[in-house]
């Protein structure tokens, strides 16, 4: 075993990121000084209002967006409640035939749930099956919409365990050419900031976004809602946010929300070109390390910062807990599911068996992280579980697929 570190490595980014540190400063004004509140007609209500509005630009500049097209939430749960049962209410308001909600089985809770609750109230939902890589593949979709019926297609940008990034423009498009009026909702939580999005190109109608997960605080997220659609609220009070999010707003969440957006834009191409090498150097590390390991997930629509495993005969859980005693961060999978011990509705959706699904380990990792960091990493995973197995009464040789 490699001798103990007490230094920290953070590879788990997917569940949350550090915010960083100008981020930390643009925020550090609007705790103390600036504390007026944004809809009040005095200097400290509009230096607060400015502070909103310049995050707005930075918001929306990040995904190709007006600013008017920002609704600012608490994060990436409300931006998909607003996304999913908003459209879906106002839809039905005006035409109670469009009942059919079209999504994949590899969502996050944030939008499957919000369907169940929609199910509930008389909606029809098809979740599509996803390839083992986790792809949906456009003509599913095509094969599933109705002109008449189809109220809204809710597709993830990019999965959150698995990393996998779907080939979003393609199924707008044939979401608009098929589905008639269906609007197109995309959760992008996982990939804003670290994939280039354009909304208006990609043919979105809303996304997704959450702060966190991009060097921003927590408790501030948004959605982008297309110019022209319409939406009701599902917070009603002082009709903040063009009245569809009512509530005085977190100004110093979403000021640093906005600062995290515009340097999440000027790191993009460090995502692509840095992060994408220490990743790709990550797994093949592992794969050549570690017998009978293997990367989950797409190989070539992957997100930059994603890497995802099943160890054989090993317990994912077992390895966070033994990785966490040398300084090392990593995750399962969704945070979410954690909680709730449950195998990932993800591994199974992708045909997953309950052995691959427990083996499983995922890596997130971000700028900050540096080939020392993976060497250190990589060597005390394969002690860790070359030990564990020499415990095991299986041996991975005898149960791998
Ligand atoms: C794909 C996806 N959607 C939604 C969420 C929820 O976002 P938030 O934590 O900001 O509520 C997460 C968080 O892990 C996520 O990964």
């Amino acid at each position: 075993m490699p001798a103990e570190r007490k230094a920290t490595i953070y590879m788990d980014n997917a569940a949350s990121t550090r915010v960083l540190d100008e981020v930390f400063q643009e925020m550090m004004p609007y705790l103390r000084d600036i504390y007026g509140n944004p809809s009040s007609l005095h200097s400290f209500g509009i230096k607060a209002l400015q502070g909103i509005n310049r995050a707005r630009r930075q918001v929306a500049s990040l995904i190709g967006a007006k600013p008017n097209e920002i609704t600012f939430t608490s994060g990436g749960t409300e931006s998909d409640n607003l996304a999913i049962k908003s459209t879906a209410y106002a839809i039905m308001e005006s035409d109670a035939k469009r009942n059919l909600i079209i999504t994949t089985s590899i969502e996050h809770e944030a939008i499957l749930e919000p369907l169940k609750h929609l199910e509930k109230k008389g909606f029809e939902v098809i979740y599509l099956p996803v390839t083992r890589e986790g792809i949906l593949e456009p003509f599913r979709l095509g094969d599933s919409l109705s002109m008449t019926r189809t109220a809204l297609v809710s597709i993830m940008f990019a999965n959150n365990e698995i990393g996998t990034v779907q080939p979003i423009r393609a199924l707008a498009d044939i979401t608009h050419r098929k589905g008639g009026n269906a609007l197109f909702h995309s959760d992008a939580v996982q990939a804003v900031g670290k994939v280039p999005i354009n909304a208006k190109y990609q043919g979105i109608d809303l996304l997704s976004i959450s702060s966190h997960k991009l060097n921003g605080p927590k408790g501030a997220g948004a959605l982008y809602i297309r110019e022209g659609i319409r939406m009701n609220p599902l917070i009603h009070g002082g009709g903040q946010e063009s009245l569809l999010r009512s509530g005085t707003e977190n100004v110093h969440g979403i000021v640093g929300f906005g600062k995290a957006c515009e340097i999440a834009a000027q790191k993009l191409q460090i995502y692509r070109e840095d992060v994408t090498k220490l990743r790709d150097y990550l797994i093949s590390k592992i794969l050549k390390n570690i017998p009978y390991s293997r990367l989950n997930g797409s190989k070539s629509s992957r997100l930059p910062a994603n890497a995802h495993f099943t160890f054989f005969g090993v317990n994912g859980e077992d390895l966070i807990i033994k990785l966490d005693e040398f300084g090392i961060a990593a995750s399962t999978g969704s945070a979410c599911s954690v909680k709730k011990q449950k195998p990932s509705h993800v591994l199974k959706a992708v045909g997953f068996s309950y052995e691959e699904i427990t083996g499983s380990l995922r890596l997130s990792i971000g700028p900050q992280n540096t080939k020392d960091e993976i060497d250190f990493t990589v060597s005390v995973l394969s002690d860790i579980i070359a030990e564990l197995r020499n415990l095991s009464p299986f041996s991975a040789s005898t149960t791998t697929k």
